[in-house]
């Protein structure tokens, strides 16, 4: 049975929120965000769209009931936002998160009624904004999804996701992680440079992969007491990014359309984790450095990650 229209709700309307409102459109999603419907949506198989029309609403207008599900489909920059929003209109919601970066948990932890799952996913998705047609997406790769299993067990009646794989939050954890790893080398690298992921093994950039790999697995082995060889990691980033040499990152994606990048939720959340270890991630800090002089993080965000630190003028975050 098709859940009620007003409980299920996606949050952002970019690449991510316009694949599962047209992925989940049998069951009425109401969308939240800035960029209204309709939205073309691209098959890899297929050079026609299809056209849909979800249910929307701009962050400013209340929702009539208060949401029971949300997909969370937003880039970091519009946490604060997120946080009003639920704050104002599902406090004792299930949020399941596809976003990339870590350290979610720790800001969703100040709502006791939200119960917040993370996931992983493997679908390349880009966003289109035509000046003179709907917004659309598309779907460059069909991947995996894998998300936490809530402590009731897979929810089996309501949202209806098909074919996600339900895992326990440690195996979840460990994907997150290794996510974070291959993020935290791709993402910047890419950024920098301006190249696609394909051509990143055999640009001079990539002598920092290694580096950024050992210093990222020294602050995985402190958080999970498990120590993971170099040697492996490079090689897994190497064939990732070779798997995927026709796409941009996101955070290329981001700077090229001069928007905040998700540094802060990737290196930056590295970065914080050494702080609090006492580690030393000098590449990671100059990463850092150099992407936040191209796309600064908006204070807003920076204030909610790092509360007790004040943004500086200059330097790392
Ligand atoms: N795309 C993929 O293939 C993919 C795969 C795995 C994981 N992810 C992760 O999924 C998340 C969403 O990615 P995406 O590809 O959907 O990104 P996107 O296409 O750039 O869309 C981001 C959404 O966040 C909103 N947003 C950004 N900054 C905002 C702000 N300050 N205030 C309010 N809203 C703001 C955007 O609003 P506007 O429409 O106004 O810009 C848009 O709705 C990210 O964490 C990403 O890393 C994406």
């Amino acid at each position: 049975m098709a859940p009620s229209a007003s409980r299920l709700v996606i949050l952002g309307t970019g690449a991510l929120g316009r694949y599962y409102a047209y992925r989940l459109r049998d069951y009425n999603p109401i969308v939240i965000g800035t960029t209204p419907p309709p939205y073309a949506v691209y098959p890899p198989d297929r050079p026609e769209p299809d056209i849909i029309y979800p249910a929307f609403l701009p962050w400013e207008a209340p929702l009539a009931n208060p949401a029971s599900s949300i997909l969370l489909a937003v880039k970091w920059a519009a946490m604060p936002r997120i946080l009003t929003w639920i704050s104002q209109n599902a406090p004792t919601a299930r949020v399941f998160s596809l976003m990339n970066g870590m350290g979610q948990e720790d800001i969703f932890r100040r709502f006791p009624g939200i119960t917040f799952l993370a996931g992983v996913t493997t679908d390349a998705l880009t966003r289109v904004d035509p000046p003179d047609g709907p917004a659309g997406v598309f779907l460059r790769a069909t991947g995996h999804t894998w998300m936490s299993m809530p402590d009731s067990g897979q929810p089996r009646d309501f949202p209806p996701w098909p074919d996600w794989s339900w895992e326990s939050p440690d195996a979840i954890q460990e994907r997150r992680w290794q996510k974070l790893l291959q993020n935290s080398v791709i993402n910047p690298l890419s950024a920098l440079t301006g190249v696609k992921n394909g051509e990143l093994p055999t640009h001079p950039i990539w002598r920092l992969a290694p580096p950024l790999l050992d210093e990222a697995r020294t602050v995985w082995a402190r958080a999970t007491g498990q120590d993971r060889p170099l040697k492996p990691l490079v090689k897994t980033v190497q064939e990732l990014a070779e798997a995927t040499r026709a796409n941009r990152s996101s955070m290329l994606q981001d700077v090229l359309a001069t928007r905040p990048t998700e540094i802060q939720a990737i290196n930056g959340f590295l970065l914080r984790q050494g702080r609090r270890y006492g580690l030393s991630l000098p590449t990671h800090e100059a990463v850092v450095t150099l992407i936040e002089r191209m796309a600064p993080t908006p204070d807003a965000l920076w204030r909610l990650l790092a509360p007790e630190t004040a943004p500086p003028e200059d330097g790392p975050r």
